[in-house]
């Protein structure tokens, strides 16, 4: 089973944070690429912030002028979906929402022809789920990447119930192509990383909720002890405690609410309270102008 040609569009559905990351990604590859959002102007803008980011790789001396001047006449944003009709390959990072994306991948059965790949980049979503009710189910599978998807390597490739293996193999190996490192999976809830993650986050609050050890004091633990990046508060921060929260609740709904997966009262509070971390100027650490953070 061959990769997708290079030749071949790829589609990227949602022009945000990770559809901007995987059309990057694509576009370095060498496809073609056609960014659409249902609201035109986020595909037209990400395709001004993906030509700026390739820019910024030239200046930085990491790509070549010439690539760079192709790469911009590959990238296009498609004002309707019909627009994606001559993608072999399309992977949506639409809202985390099963009805919207259900309601978009029946929409794009009848636009792409039938032996196109269609991923999907949920982050917790079921894609036996996502898939059900498809005319052609077989070509439906998980390609979740990481945030920011142009500099971390890893891809879950997510196989549902009714994913065809060869439509997977396709998928892996086009990745790979990519320069990626992907990672074959089934459909478990959070896949691989995001349900090890669970616990992960869990305990550093639980130690902080039982007055243990404060934020700072347990990230620093991890970093220098840990051997961690980053420290489960500081993380949570840059992903967003809402973001990150939604995951865990989806988990742990998926779990039947398994104990084990139950969600953080001081994280809720911290949702509430609008603290979502960086993106807010407020998490478990303060942000603000002037501000040294992280800092308890
Ligand atoms: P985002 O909010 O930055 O971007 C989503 C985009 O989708 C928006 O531009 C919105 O206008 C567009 N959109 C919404 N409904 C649409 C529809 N029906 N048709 C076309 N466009 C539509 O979201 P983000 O963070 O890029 O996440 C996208 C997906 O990727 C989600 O499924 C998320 O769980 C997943 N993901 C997110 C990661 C992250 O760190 N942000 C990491 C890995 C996966």
């Amino acid at each position: 089973m061959t990769a997708i040609e290079r030749a071949r569009t790829v589609a990227v559905i949602g022009a945000g944070t990770m559809g901007q990351g995987i059309a990057q990604v694509a576009l370095l590859a060498g496809h073609r690429v056609r960014l659409y959002d249902s609201v035109p102007e986020r595909a037209r803008e990400a395709v001004q912030t993906v030509t700026g980011r390739v820019e910024r790789l030239v200046a930085k001396g990491r790509l070549d002028r010439a690539e760079a001047d192709d790469a911009a006449t590959r990238l296009e944003s498609a004002e309707t979906l019909t627009g994606l009709a001559s993608a072999a390959l399309v992977i949506e990072a639409i809202v985390e929402d099963v009805t919207v994306k259900r309601k978009l991948f029946a929409a794009l059965e009848g636009v792409v022809s039938p032996d196109a790949l269609l991923a999907t980049n949920t982050s917790s979503l079921s894609v036996t789920e996502l898939a059900a009710g498809l005319a052609h189910p077989g070509r439906f599978l998980g390609l979740h990447f990481f945030n920011p998807a142009p500099l971390l390597p890893l891809v879950e490739v997510v196989s549902g119930h009714a994913t065809d293996p060869a439509a997977a193999e396709r998928a892996y190996r086009t990745v790979l192509g990519w320069g990626k490192t992907p990672v074959r999976c089934a459909d478990t809830p959070g896949f691989i990383v995001n349900r090890i993650a669970r616990p992960f986050y869990a305990e550093a609050f639980a130690v902080y909720e039982e007055q243990g050890a404060d934020p700072a004091t347990i990230d620093a633990v991890l970093r220098e002890s840990g051997g961690f990046k980053m420290g489960p508060f500081q993380l949570t921060d840059l992903i967003g405690q809402d973001v990150n929260e939604a995951v865990t609740r989806s988990v742990w709904d998926s779990f039947f609410r398994s104990p084990k997966f139950t969600p953080s009262l001081a994280q809720r509070r911290l949702v509430q309270a609008g603290r979502l971390g960086r993106k807010s100027g407020h998490g478990w650490f303060p942000y603000a102008e002037g501000a040294e953070a992280p800092a308890p």
